[in-house]
């Protein structure tokens, strides 16, 4: 019989980066941007950049396979993939149904969800209530993106801060008391126009009008951003960790979306934390939208920056506005 409220934890990570690097050095000869004011203000260097025949799913597929042979999960064994992103292959179908058709996952239901930069907490989030409960064994998450299909590589504003990439996670239960302690997920949308792709979809269906005018790219008021961006992570991250029974001092490690380092240094600081134990990987990709975390949790634990029973908080925030985070006991 099925206990409910199992505990639940991450027992497998994988990701996918595109080869090819565009440096800030690339950008300048682009826009009218330097070197210096990207590093300055963003603390971003380079940026990988998918082929024009890579899809989302692409690199999915290939961030789930490295998940699954870390956690020894074949794609039979799969009974649900969740695949955040902002940039599927297409409206329909899902990039997950794509994903599992690559995988052969015959098995597994597939859907996509659409909480921009905090879509891969939100993934955990559902993956472990259906784990919690009984009605699913083994959910693979994945974070992808391929932001540069949608940015526009005319706006100084946007393109130098964006990147593509894939990260991806095997949720599974594991001892009681271990996993995923607390998780937290919400959103702003009155705040939403902050930050949008406004045509292609039935509000501004694509047409020859929108794509002259470039509505079919990103569009942001990164200021507005910025302010919500430093005030939501570390009170995300404070209430993740009283939920969990923690304090922030027995927090061992952060992983927080890769968007900008002047936010992680503001949220650090806020958190009165000590910036060794916050991950921060940007420099190399940017902005990765939903990879941005699974990425950066699947880089600190290669480089061995988390141990078992380390306490870990993953915390996000983007497009929605939306925000989550996510305490862990780490299990492996
Ligand atoms: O995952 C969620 C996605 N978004 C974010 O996380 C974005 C959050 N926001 C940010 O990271 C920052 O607001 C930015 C990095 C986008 C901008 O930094 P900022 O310090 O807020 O700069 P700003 O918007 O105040 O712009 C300062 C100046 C402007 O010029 P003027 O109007 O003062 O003459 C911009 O036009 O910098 C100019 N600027 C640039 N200059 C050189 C904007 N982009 C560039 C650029 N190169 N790439």
């Amino acid at each position: 019989m099925n206990r409910i409220f199992k505990s639940v934890g991450i027992v497998g990570t994988g990701r996918c980066l595109p080869e090819k690097i565009l440096t800030n050095f690339d950008l300048e000869k682009m826009v009218e941007t330097s070197d210096e004011w990207i590093r300055t203000r963003t603390g971003i260097s380079e940026r990988r950049i998918s082929q024009a025949d890579i899809a989302t799913s692409d690199l999915a597929t290939d961030a789930a396979l490295k998940a699954m042979e870390d956690a020894g999960v074949t794609a039979g064994e799969l009974d649900m993939i969740i695949v955040a992103t902002v940039t599927p292959d297409t409206a329909f179908p899902s990039t997950a149904c794509i994903v599992q058709s690559n995988l052969n996952a015959v098995n597994a239901s597939a859907f996509d969800i659409e909480a921009a930069c905090t879509g891969f907490i939100y993934g955990l989030s559902i993956g472990e209530k259906f784990i919690s409960t009984g009605d699913a064994k083994t959910v693979l998450v994945i974070g992808a993106e391929t932001l540069s299909k949608i940015c526009n590589w005319d706006d100084r504003n946007t393109c130098v801060l964006f990147g593509d990439g894939a990260g991806a996670a095997i949720l599974k239960e594991v001892e009681e008391g271990e996993g995923i302690l607390a998780t937290l997920i919400g959103a702003e949308g009155w705040k939403g126009q902050v930050l949008t792709l406004p045509a292609g979809g039935s509000r501004m269906p694509a047409s020859v009008e929108t794509v002259k005018a470039g509505k079919h790219y990103i569009h942001m008021d990164g200021s507005e951003v910025y302010k919500f961006a430093v005030n939501i992570m570390p009170l995300a991250t404070q209430r993740v960790v009283k939920k969990a029974g923690l304090t922030i001092e027995e927090i061992d490690f952060l992983v927080p979306h890769q968007a900008n380092s002047r936010i992680v240094q503001a949220a650090a600081k806020r958190l009165k934390m000590d910036s060794g134990k916050i991950f921060v990987n940007l420099n190399k990709y940017g902005n990765m939208s939903s990879a941005s975390v699974p990425v950066a949790l699947d880089e600190a634990l290669e480089q061995g920056l988390i141990k078992k029973g380390d306490n870990v908080v993953l915390v996000g925030f983007g497009a929605g506005l939306t925000w989550g985070s996510c305490a862990m006991k780490w299990s492996k």
